[in-house]
């Protein structure tokens, strides 16, 4: 049994599971404050998280009818996201786990994000193609194992996610922009406006500050009451364009052979058209889709205490001196 803890951003998550079963899965949410200033405020995520883990991880064991003297072990995000959000969380779970003199597991949180397709029900087993989009990654991880996975694409600029949030802000449609530009979209013609959609050279990697500046120029063209009324279809056209990259580097990465499933994860991993399209991809290349539900597709701990299933526990006291990372590690998590 393993409680996991998330706060690498700003949701406070807690999640308790037995295996590949979960008992629980808490999150706090803290989108309504950080609404206001059209994106994550990391000193504010801080602060939130501090107010809330204690009762996130009550909450947590509470709903999985266990004590904390009955977990094994307990894990957390290490990095990367928001170091003093990451701070409180793994503060916290230090002092839980060493109270016990339980073990503790620092955990990637993009390895969460893949292993999130290890839990009930129908869990996935490697080799599959993972394409993890959220609003602070992009990146294809090929998995061969479930203790890590390789990175054979990420972005070069920002993040899928974050193409979604930047441009919501752009048409005035607020935060989480990515549900926000999905709900506006519809209705719209995603031909309507020709967006560009990077594809340079033959590589998996990923580019969307283009696309952004283009709404940037495409706004201020149309002028405010044009983008008023034309905002479904710049939604629905934005969308698309985000939509057409992410779908075109899955095929060129699956067109080997290689892999015979697709794992989709992150926020952008909810979004109705991209999964749609990918499940289109799949039938067409004859490859399983797995699709998490959404609940855990975005950030949460149970992914956490999934990637910890298959990662060497630490003991007590050897954990205590362990710091946060803040950026994305540059090398694979382990050679494929
Ligand atoms: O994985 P996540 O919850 O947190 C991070 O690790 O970043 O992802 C949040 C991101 C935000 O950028 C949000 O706009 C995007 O996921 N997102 C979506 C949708 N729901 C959330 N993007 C597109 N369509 C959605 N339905
Ligand atoms: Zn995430």
């Amino acid at each position: 049994m393993i409680l996991g803890l998330e706060t690498s951003c700003d949701d406070t998550c807690a999640a308790v599971i037995d295996g590949p079963r979960i008992l629980s899965n808490v999150v706090s949410s803290q989108a309504a404050f950080h609404e206001r200033y059209g994106g994550v405020v990391p000193e504010v995520a801080s602060r939130h998280h501090l107010e809330l883990v204690n009762a996130v991880v009550a909450s947590a064991l509470d709903e999985a009818e266990v004590e904390l003297a009955e977990v094994d072990r307990v894990a957390v995000t290490q990095g990367p996201g928001l170091i003093g959000a990451l701070l409180v969380g793994l503060s916290t779970a230090k002092a839980l786990a060493a109270a016990q003199r339980k073990p503790l597991i620092p955990v990637d949180h993009l390895h969460g994000h893949v292993a999130a397709n290890y839990l009930e029900a129908e869990p996935l087993e490697p080799p599959f193609l993972c394409l993890i989009a959220s609003g602070g990654h992009t990146l294809l991880a090929g998995v061969r194992d479930p203790s890590g996975f390789e990175v054979i694409g990420r972005t070069l600029d920002d993040a899928a996610g974050e193409a979604f949030d930047k441009g919501a802000r752009l048409l005035g449609l607020g935060y989480p922009g990515g549900p926000a530009i999905q709900r506006a979209a519809e209705g719209g013609d995603p031909q309507a406006f020709d967006f560009p959609v990077a594809m340079s050279g033959r590589g998996l990697d990923f580019s969307f500050s283009g696309l952004k500046t283009a709404l940037v120029y495409g706004v201020r063209e149309l002028g405010p009451e044009e983008v008023e009324r034309r905002r479904t279809d710049l939604a629905a056209s934005f969308q698309t364009a985000i939509t057409d990259q992410l779908i075109a580097k899955l095929r060129r990465a699956a067109r080997g052979g290689e892999w015979p499933a697709i794992a989709l994860g992150g926020g952008v991993a909810a979004n109705a058209e991209l999964r749609g399209r990918a499940q289109e991809l799949c039938d067409e290349l004859g490859l399983r889709l797995k699709l998490v539900p959404i609940a855990l597709c975005t950030d949460n701990a149970a992914m956490i205490a999934s990637a910890a299933r298959y990662s060497d526990p630490i003991a007590y006291p050897d954990y205590l001196s362990f710091d946060a990372f803040g950026t994305e590690r540059r090398r694979p998590l382990r050679a494929a």
